[in-house]
C-alpha cells in the first residue's frame, strides 16, 4: 500500500493521482464535527463551498452547520463544534455544512475514486476501512487558508503508524516521513504539544479551545464519513 500526504490544499495538484483514495483531515475541527454528525444519527451530510449556497438552504429548510473564521455564522443553526451536533436534534436528518477550510478541501478532492473524512475520532475505524481496498491513499490536508496547519500533519503521522501496526508496508514520501517523525514527539501527549499552534490559538481566541481536547480523543467514534459521487453526499461507509 502506498500511503502519502499532502500538507496544503494549494499542493494538492502535484499529490494527486488517479485511483486514490483521499483521506480530508481537518483535525480543529470539521473532521470531528462530521463524525460526530454522523455517529449522532444524521442520515447524511450535504458540503457547501460557499455561505450563498448554505443560506439557500436554510431557506429550503434544511439543518444547517455553517463557519467562518472559527465562529457560527449567524443564520445557521450549528457551528463547527462537534458538541453542536447532538442526536436528538440531527438523528435521521440531512444536515448542510459549510466551514473556512474541511468542506473546501472535500470540494477538491469530490472526483477521487474514494473519498474519507479522517481524523483521530474515527483513525481505527478508518484504516480498517483503507486496509479493506485501497492501493494508494493520500491524507488531503485542510489546513488554514492553504497555509500548513500541524494537526492535520501530526493525525498523517499517527495514521501511517497505525496502518504499519496492522502490517500494511506504507511505502511513504518525504511528507509521510516528516509526519511520522513529527508524531514521534507528540504523541504521548498531542495536547500539550499543540498549544502553540496556530489554529488551537485560534481557537482559544473564540473561547472554543474545550473542543480541541475533544478532537485529539482517538476513536470516539467508529464511522468513516464516505463521499458518494453520484449525490453529492456524505454518509457512513458501509
Ligand atoms: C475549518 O474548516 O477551517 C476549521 O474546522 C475551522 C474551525 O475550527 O472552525
Amino acid at each position: 500500500m502506498l500511503l502519502d500526504l499532502c500538507p496544503s490544499p494549494a499542493l494538492f495538484p502535484y499529490y494527486r493521482k488517479e485511483n486514490d483514495t483521499v483521506i480530508v483531515v481537518d483535525v480543529f475541527r470539521a473532521s470531528a464535527t462530521m463524525c460526530a454528525m454522523l455517529h449522532n444519527g444524521a442520515s447524511a451530510i450535504i458540503t457547501v463551498a460557499s455561505i450563498e449556497k448554505a443560506r439557500q438552504y436554510k431557506s429550503a429548510g434544511f439543518l444547517v452547520g455553517a463557519e467562518r473564521k472559527t465562529r457560527k455564522c449567524d443564520f445557521a443553526d450549528f457551528g463547527n463544534s462537534p458538541f453542536d451536533y447532538k442526536r436528538e436534534i440531527v438523528a435521521g436528518k440531512e444536515v448542510v455544512f459549510t466551514t473556512t477550510n474541511g468542506t473546501m478541501a472535500l470540494e477538491m478532492a469530490q472526483d477521487s475514486k474514494q473519498l474519507f473524512i479522517g481524523t483521530f475520532s474515527n483513525i481505527d475505524a478508518l484504516a480498517d476501512k483503507c486496509l479493506e481496498s485501497s492501493e494508494r491513499i493520500v491524507v488531503l490536508c485542510a489546513g488554514w487558508n492553504n497555509r500548513i496547519n500541524i494537526e492535520d500533519i501530526l493525525f498523517g503521522g499517527a495514521f501511517a503508524e497505525r496502518l504499519s501496526e496492522n502490517g500494511a508496508v506504507t511505502a511513504g514520501s518525504d511528507a509521510v516521513r516528516i509526519a511520522r517523525a513529527l508524531w514521534q514527539q507528540a504523541k504521548d501527549n498531542p495536547l500539550a504539544y499543540l498549544q502553540q499552534s496556530d489554529h488551537y490559538q485560534r481557537l482559544i481566541d473564540n473561547g472554543v479551545e474545550g473542543d480541541a481536547a475533544y478532537c485529539l480523543q482517538q476513536n470516539t467514534v467508529s464511522v468513516v464519513p464516505c463521499y458518494n459521487k453520484q449525490d453529492k453526499k456524505l454518509r457512513a461507509a458501509k
